[in-house]
């Protein structure tokens, strides 16, 4: 029946493309440099996790950016592996030659395109700007049929020019269109409304990609924006590492997509129970973890501490958790037990530990663990444990002492 929508669960899913810069984006920003065979450690996982555009590197920025394009193409003959190169025949070629064993090469090449860009690092017109960009494109569809140009700096462009140098970039040959949020600048209504225009211009005739940095905390906000728009490629790393504050995280859009169906109808191939195991492999390489309580991947991500929350969890977890643990591949929810946790977790440690409390020994328990706690961070099972072994040791050694001594001895 016409204007009536399909059940939740019914709806076609519009497919999003997954493109992970995590080895390109990621790997050059500080303290997140790796060697070669972390990165292709670090492709394995992002292979099994399914991206389906994995970026490798930047060719021309050095050997070894070449190296692991290359290794990661051998590799992964079966991965869509993508390589950066400006728009220039330098990089262009450098970044074909890099891809040349790939059964499936994406060169991706980039030019800024906004007057802040133009004036003070280009030093170009805006008709030189666009000439550059369609000559790239032309060269690059000569080493593969699978191209994608970028429009560095795409949210502070004037939005004409961006429209024509995005027509042009089509013409010559681009397959997709990326248009960067380069510094984290715009906010989710704004961004749509960009995207949604590019979309209307170029209709099937390419992708329109997203490419968002975190500087004002929008990252994600905005790429969920933009597919509602009509992009269909989001751009994205592990824990959200890349230039300054970062880049979309990627966990964080596959999870909003998933747990979000009935507002967000979109489909990826990701293999979310991959999620954590990627994110620990990522933080073996690099210089720092996610933060505690980064979403899905933190520490704390799953952790509950406050008593109300522990008390609601334990009778079903749906009362505070959106996201099982299992389903992105987090061994278990960590109930911490600290100064806000209430009896009904602490039974249930105990319980978890191996210790069948009696209801005194369990007021003990909680008497003197609320007292340490207060004190405390929070607890580890080895201390409670210990607090345990102590109460009951007590126990039975007055229990020895309440047994009556036979006569005679
Ligand atoms: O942020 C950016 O604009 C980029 C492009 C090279 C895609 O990383
Ligand atoms: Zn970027």
């Amino acid at each position: 029946m016409e204007g009536v929508e399909p059940p939740i669960g019914e709806q076609q899913l519009s497919r999003v493309y997954i493109f992970d810069t995590t080895l390109r984006d990621g790997e050059q920003s500080p303290g997140c440099s790796m060697t070669t065979s972390e990165k292709l450690e670090m492709a394995t996982a992002l292979v099994d996790l399914g991206v389906d555009i994995l970026e490798a590197g930047f060719p021309i920025a050095s050997d070894g950016d070449f190296e692991a394009v290359d290794a990661i193409s051998r590799q992964f003959p079966w991965v869509q592996v993508a390589a950066l190169a400006r728009s220039c025949t330098l990089d262009v070629e450098r970044a074909a030659e890099a891809l040349r064993h790939a059964k499936r090469p994406r060169i991706h090449t980039f030019l800024a395109t906004s007057d802040i860009h133009l004036k003070h690092k280009l030093r170009k017109s805006r008709q030189q700007v666009l000439d550059d960009a369609v000559a790239a494109v032309s060269l690059a569809r000569n080493y593969t049929d699978d191209v994608e140009f970028s429009a560095e700096d795409a949210t502070r462009t004037d939005i004409e020019y961006l429209e024509a140098i995005c027509q042009a970039v089509v013409e010559a040959g681009a397959r997709t269109v990326n248009l960067p949020d380069t510094v984290g600048f715009s906010v989710p209504s704004e961004y749509a409304e960009l995207i949604g225009r590019i979309v209307r211009t170029l209709g099937d005739r390419a992708i329109v990609s997203v490419h968002c940095h975190d500087d004002l905390g929008l990252a994600v906000a905005n790429s969920l924006a933009a597919i509602e728009a009509g992009a269909r490629q989001i751009e994205c790393t592990i824990n959200g590492i890349g230039e300054r504050a970062g880049n979309a995280a990627l966990e964080e859009i596959v999870m909003a997509i998933k747990t979000r169906q009935e507002r967000l109808p979109f489909e990826t191939k990701i293999h979310t129970q991959n999620l954590f195991p990627a994110s620990q492999t990522l933080t073996r390489f690099i210089s720092f973890g996610p933060q505690p309580n980064k979403a899905i991947v933190g520490e704390n991500a799953f952790a509950h501490e406050a008593g109300i929350h522990q008390d609601g969890y334990l009778k079903n977890p749906l009362t505070y958790e959106i996201v099982s643990p299992e389903s992105v591949g987090v061994p278990e929810t960590r109930l911490v037990l600290g100064k806000h946790s209430g009896r009904h977790a602490l039974h249930k440690r105990a319980e978890d530990l191996g210790y069948q409390l009696s209801r005194s020994e369990l007021d003990e328990l909680y008497q003197r663990f609320t007292h340490a706690a207060d004190n405390k961070k929070g607890l580890r099972n080895d201390e409670i444990a210990l607090l345990i072994e102590s109460i009951i040791g007590g126990h039975s050694r007055e229990a020895e002492r309440a047994v009556p001594v036979p006569a005679g001895h």
